[in-house]
Protein backbone atom coordinates (compact mmCIF):
# COMPACT_ATOMS: atom_id res chain seq x y z
CA UNK A 1 0.00 0.00 0.00
CA UNK A 2 1.50 3.57 -0.64
CA UNK A 3 2.39 6.30 1.49
CA UNK A 4 -0.16 8.93 1.63
CA UNK A 5 1.01 12.82 1.72
CA UNK A 6 -0.50 12.83 4.84
CA UNK A 7 1.49 9.79 6.13
CA UNK A 8 4.55 11.38 4.88
CA UNK A 9 3.99 14.88 6.25
CA UNK A 10 3.53 12.90 9.75
CA UNK A 11 6.51 10.87 9.86
CA UNK A 12 8.49 13.85 8.66
CA UNK A 13 7.10 15.74 11.44
CA UNK A 14 8.42 12.86 14.10
CA UNK A 15 11.74 12.82 12.78
CA UNK A 16 12.03 16.53 13.23
CA UNK A 17 10.25 16.69 16.56
CA UNK A 18 12.89 13.77 17.74
CA UNK A 19 15.83 16.02 16.22
CA UNK A 20 14.53 19.17 17.86
CA UNK A 21 13.91 17.70 21.50
CA UNK A 22 17.64 15.59 21.00
CA UNK A 23 19.69 18.96 20.86
CA UNK A 24 22.79 18.53 23.25
CA UNK A 25 23.83 22.05 24.23
CA UNK A 26 22.02 23.99 26.94
CA UNK A 27 20.84 26.87 24.97
CA UNK A 28 18.34 26.15 22.03
CA UNK A 29 18.06 29.35 19.41
CA UNK A 30 15.57 28.89 16.29
CA UNK A 31 19.25 28.40 14.61
CA UNK A 32 20.41 25.90 16.32
CA UNK A 33 17.05 23.74 15.71
CA UNK A 34 17.01 24.41 12.36
CA UNK A 35 20.79 22.92 12.45
CA UNK A 36 19.89 20.14 14.09
CA UNK A 37 16.71 19.60 11.76
CA UNK A 38 19.08 19.61 8.77
CA UNK A 39 21.39 17.46 10.15
CA UNK A 40 18.50 15.01 11.06
CA UNK A 41 16.04 14.83 7.45
CA UNK A 42 18.80 16.91 5.26
CA UNK A 43 16.66 19.63 4.27
CA UNK A 44 14.06 21.65 5.94
CA UNK A 45 10.41 20.95 4.47
CA UNK A 46 7.16 23.23 5.39
CA UNK A 47 6.80 20.84 8.59
CA UNK A 48 10.29 21.60 10.17
CA UNK A 49 9.32 25.50 10.25
CA UNK A 50 6.57 24.79 11.60
CA UNK A 51 7.57 22.67 14.19
CA UNK A 52 10.50 24.81 15.24
CA UNK A 53 8.16 27.88 15.33
CA UNK A 54 6.34 25.94 17.92
CA UNK A 55 9.04 24.27 19.51
CA UNK A 56 10.92 27.93 20.15
CA UNK A 57 7.93 29.52 20.78
CA UNK A 58 8.30 31.66 17.64
CA UNK A 59 6.26 32.38 15.00
CA UNK A 60 6.69 30.67 11.24
CA UNK A 61 7.86 34.21 10.16
CA UNK A 62 10.56 34.44 12.44
CA UNK A 63 11.57 30.54 11.89
CA UNK A 64 11.22 31.83 8.37
CA UNK A 65 13.35 34.40 8.20
CA UNK A 66 16.33 32.81 10.20
CA UNK A 67 16.25 29.85 7.24
CA UNK A 68 16.45 32.13 4.23
CA UNK A 69 18.97 33.76 5.43
CA UNK A 70 21.61 31.09 5.47
CA UNK A 71 22.24 29.69 1.97
CA UNK A 72 23.30 26.32 3.19
CA UNK A 73 19.87 25.49 4.32
CA UNK A 74 17.85 23.61 1.54
CA UNK A 75 14.38 23.28 1.19
CA UNK A 76 13.96 20.45 -0.93
CA UNK A 77 15.03 16.80 -0.34
CA UNK A 78 18.73 15.96 -2.02
CA UNK A 79 19.57 13.59 -4.54
CA UNK A 80 20.65 10.33 -3.09
CA UNK A 81 24.19 11.29 -3.04
CA UNK A 82 25.63 14.96 -2.54
CA UNK A 83 29.16 15.53 -4.28
CA UNK A 84 30.50 18.83 -3.60
CA UNK A 85 33.49 20.43 -5.90
CA UNK A 86 35.77 22.87 -4.60
CA UNK A 87 36.85 25.40 -6.23
CA UNK A 88 38.34 27.99 -3.64
CA UNK A 89 42.12 29.57 -4.29
CA UNK A 90 44.09 26.18 -3.89
CA UNK A 91 41.77 24.03 -5.41
CA UNK A 92 41.56 26.63 -8.30
CA UNK A 93 45.22 26.90 -9.23
CA UNK A 94 45.35 23.04 -8.67
CA UNK A 95 42.61 21.98 -11.93
CA UNK A 96 39.50 22.82 -9.65
CA UNK A 97 38.18 24.09 -13.08
CA UNK A 98 38.94 20.45 -15.03
CA UNK A 99 37.29 18.80 -12.43
CA UNK A 100 33.83 20.41 -12.10
CA UNK A 101 33.80 20.88 -16.25
CA UNK A 102 34.44 16.67 -15.41
CA UNK A 103 31.61 15.84 -12.84
CA UNK A 104 28.66 18.03 -15.12
CA UNK A 105 29.85 16.63 -18.02
CA UNK A 106 28.98 13.33 -16.19
CA UNK A 107 26.29 14.29 -14.78
CA UNK A 108 24.59 16.21 -17.21
CA UNK A 109 24.21 19.45 -14.38
CA UNK A 110 25.69 22.31 -14.94
CA UNK A 111 24.60 24.05 -12.20
CA UNK A 112 24.01 23.33 -8.36
CA UNK A 113 20.70 21.47 -7.74
CA UNK A 114 19.52 17.98 -8.19
CA UNK A 115 19.80 14.91 -11.79
CA UNK A 116 16.46 14.96 -13.12
CA UNK A 117 16.58 10.83 -11.43
CA UNK A 118 17.71 12.83 -8.36
CA UNK A 119 20.42 9.99 -7.89
CA UNK A 120 22.93 13.13 -7.14
CA UNK A 121 23.51 16.42 -5.87
CA UNK A 122 26.06 18.69 -7.19
CA UNK A 123 27.31 21.76 -5.31
CA UNK A 124 30.10 24.30 -4.99
CA UNK A 125 32.21 25.03 -2.13
CA UNK A 126 34.72 27.81 -1.59
CA UNK A 127 36.79 25.29 0.81
CA UNK A 128 36.58 21.96 1.66
CA UNK A 129 39.22 22.18 4.63
CA UNK A 130 41.86 20.17 2.88
CA UNK A 131 43.67 22.95 0.51
CA UNK A 132 47.44 21.02 1.00
CA UNK A 133 45.10 17.54 -0.58
CA UNK A 134 43.78 20.33 -3.75
CA UNK A 135 42.37 20.06 -6.08
CA UNK A 136 39.37 18.36 -3.96
CA UNK A 137 36.28 16.92 -3.76
CA UNK A 138 33.47 15.41 -1.49
CA UNK A 139 31.14 12.35 -1.76
CA UNK A 140 28.64 12.42 0.79
CA UNK A 141 30.81 14.44 3.13
CA UNK A 142 33.92 12.00 2.19
CA UNK A 143 36.68 14.06 0.92
CA UNK A 144 38.99 13.12 -1.76
CA UNK A 145 42.27 14.89 -2.38
CA UNK A 146 44.37 15.53 -5.38
CA UNK A 147 41.88 14.07 -7.33
CA UNK A 148 42.25 14.28 -11.71
CA UNK A 149 39.70 15.26 -14.02
CA UNK A 150 39.46 11.39 -15.04
CA UNK A 151 39.07 10.19 -11.64
CA UNK A 152 36.29 13.28 -10.69
CA UNK A 153 34.44 11.41 -13.84
CA UNK A 154 34.42 7.87 -12.63
CA UNK A 155 33.35 8.73 -9.28
CA UNK A 156 30.07 11.11 -10.13
CA UNK A 157 29.45 8.52 -12.74
CA UNK A 158 29.66 5.93 -10.00
CA UNK A 159 26.80 7.95 -8.02
CA UNK A 160 24.34 7.70 -10.94
CA UNK A 161 24.75 3.60 -10.62
CA UNK A 162 24.52 2.39 -7.55
S1 LIG B 1 40.41 25.74 -1.49
FE1 LIG B 1 39.77 23.72 -1.93
S2 LIG B 1 40.02 22.65 -0.06
FE2 LIG B 1 40.55 24.71 0.43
Amino acid sequence: MATTKAELGDSIRERVRCALKQQPQPTVTVLSSLLAVQDAIHYLPDEAIEETAGFCKASVNEVWSVASFYTNFRFTPPGAHVIEVCWGPSCHLAGAQGVLAAVQQELNLFREGETDDRRATLRYNTCLGACALAPVISIDHHLKGRITAGDAKDLAGGLLVD
